[in-house]
């Protein structure tokens, strides 16, 4: 099963929009070549404006970091996923673990966002990942089977992405070792093809926390990592490049 490399760049709250222009203006050019790889720039909302503008005709992806579940109304503050596709979003990152810790996100609210998104057209990349608690515990695929079943309750995995996010490897530095990360990649797939059939065998599953252009090739050449979800080393165009330009073992 071939399935397409997915890089993806979560900026969370950083830039201002003429620092993403910077970004982009340079980047653009570095991965001109890159044809075989889907680049995804996730940039906060304030951003997504200048950034749908600048990578027009380029083929690398819009992406916005959240969205509420509503599609209009009385809710200060939040953004609807028909906004989203207006501004020229094509896919949004739901359930980060810092959504899910700073602004009580729930697997129930993360399956209403993903079910909401689904609806007007936008892909999803969808977010899981046990803590160190519950890792040390053994409690990880415990987790990763409750968060599966219950963000894509009552939906399927058209159009998703599932970003397996340990959430001690994020900004801290400790990358999950390629065995850590195959082996939960491993079961992922296992349980989407419980789910899903033979569909569980085309679902891209990236891999995040603490990629660098140093550690990239090495989680790439895991047999069920298609890609990578990328913090910190996103921010600055030559890291981003590089793991943009992961080596294929
Ligand atoms: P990090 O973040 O690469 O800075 O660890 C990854 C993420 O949270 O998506």
């Amino acid at each position: 099963m071939m399935r397409r490399p997915f890089i993806a760049a979560n900026w969370k709250m950083n830039k201002t929009t003429s620092e993403t222009q910077d970004f982009l203006s340079g980047f653009i050019t570095a991965v001109k070549d890159v044809t075989d790889v889907d680049i995804v720039i996730a940039p906060p909302f304030t951003s997504l404006s200048i950034a749908a503008e600048k990578l027009k005709g380029t083929g690398i992806i819009l992406a916005a970091q959240d969205v509420f579940c509503e599609e209009k109304g009385a809710y200060t503050g939040e953004v609807s996923p028909v906004m989203l596709v207006d501004i020229g979003c094509n896919y949004v990152i739901i359930g980060h673990s810092e959504r899910r810790q700073y602004f009580h996100e729930t697997d129930e609210t993360v399956n209403k966002k993903i079910k909401a998104a689904k609806k007007v057209g936008l892909k999803i990349i969808f977010c899981i990942g046990e803590s160190l608690e519950e890792r040390e515990a053994g409690k990880t695929f415990d987790v990763l089977q409750r968060q599966i079943d219950k963000g894509l309750y009552e939906t399927d995995t058209e159009d998703i992405v599932i970003a397996y996010e340990p959430i001690w490897a994020i900004g801290t530095g400790k990358t999950a070792t390629p065995e850590q990360a195959q082996e939960a990649h491993a079961y992922i797939r296992e349980r989407q093809k419980i789910l899903y059939g033979n569909k569980g065998n085309e679902i891209r599953i990236l891999y995040g926390g603490s990629v660098t252009p140093e550690n990239i090739d090495s989680l790439m050449a895991c047999k069920d990592v298609d890609g990578a979800l990328v913090g910190g080393a996103s921010l600055k165009v030559d890291s981003f490049v590089r793991i943009v330009k992961f080596k294929k073992g």
